[in-house]
């Protein structure tokens, strides 16, 4: 079972934010990271407009074959614009104004009530629809409640660990990774990796897709984004993928 990579491309509309220019275009990044054989974009956009923008969605799309995964709030706008695009996939994640980037796992158990109309909004469109949680039993429990067909683990409790701390996260991550699966459920995960830190997430069973954003364009500031891209598919490439 090989492991997709889907390149976030929320730090190339960063870039462009910080000077308000035209460049550097995320719909150039989507189709080199398409180009370099990652299989989906991912694009977060948050209330606050930080770094993608409205008009960045549809052009993204147009430009590119592969899956757009579409990172969003629970928000009834982000809703609305989420219906009108129809991204294939649509990643619920947690969002405050201050945070510097998506900090904990949404809470699935402790916000069902409302997030029960806005998976169904989403899947009667025909978008497959997952939830950014903390690799926890309850909110694996409550996702499946919820009816959603995936989930993203939350990787970045792993990924800021210390050598000490890290195989008890690992643990926790492989439990849950397997918990889902047996309810039924895809498995992606995601945040904080690198081509350093993502080999240790390769002992996690049943993973179908890592989305990695940040280290990815960063490292593509100094060797451009098809080879960034390169480097950390060659990194994932031993992935095998079921229970050890
Ligand atoms: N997955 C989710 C749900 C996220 O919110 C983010 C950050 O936008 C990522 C993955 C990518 O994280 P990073 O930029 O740290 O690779």
């Amino acid at each position: 079972m090989s492991l997709k990579l889907g390149v976030n491309i929320d730090h190339v509309a960063t870039l462009r934010q910080a000077r308000g220019t035209h460049y550097p275009s995320p719909v150039e990044a989507a189709r080199l990271v398409m180009e370099a054989g990652a299989h989906g974009i991912t694009l977060h956009l948050r209330e606050d407009r930080r770094h993608i923008q409205d008009a960045d969605l549809p052009a993204v799309q147009d430009a590119v074959s592969l899956p757009i995964n579409l990172e969003m709030a629970n928000s009834r706008e982000i809703l609305g614009i989420a219906l009108k695009l129809r991204p294939a996939e649509a990643c619920l994640v947690p969002e405050r104004r201050e945070e510097l980037t998506t900090e904990g796992g949404l809470d699935a158990a402790g916000q069902f009530r409302e997030l029960e109309p806005t998976v169904k909004a989403l899947r009667d469109a025909g978008i497959c629809v997952s939830l950014f949680i903390e690799a926890a039993e309850a909110q694996i429990e409550a996702a499946h409640r919820l009816g959603v067909p995936c989930i993203e683990l939350h990787t970045g409790h792993y990924c800021d660990a210390s050598t000490a701390e890290q195989p008890a996260i690992l643990e926790r991550l492989i439990a849950m990774a397997r918990k889902a699966h047996d309810a039924g459920l895809r498995v992606n995960a995601g945040h904080g990796l690198n081509v350093e830190n993502v080999g240790g997430l390769l002992r996690v069973p049943h993973l179908d897709t890592l989305n990695i954003g940040h280290s990815i364009v960063a490292r593509a500031v100094f060797v451009g984004l098809r080879e960034a891209v390169r480097e950390m598919m060659e990194a994932m490439a031993g992935y095998q993928g079921g229970e050890p």
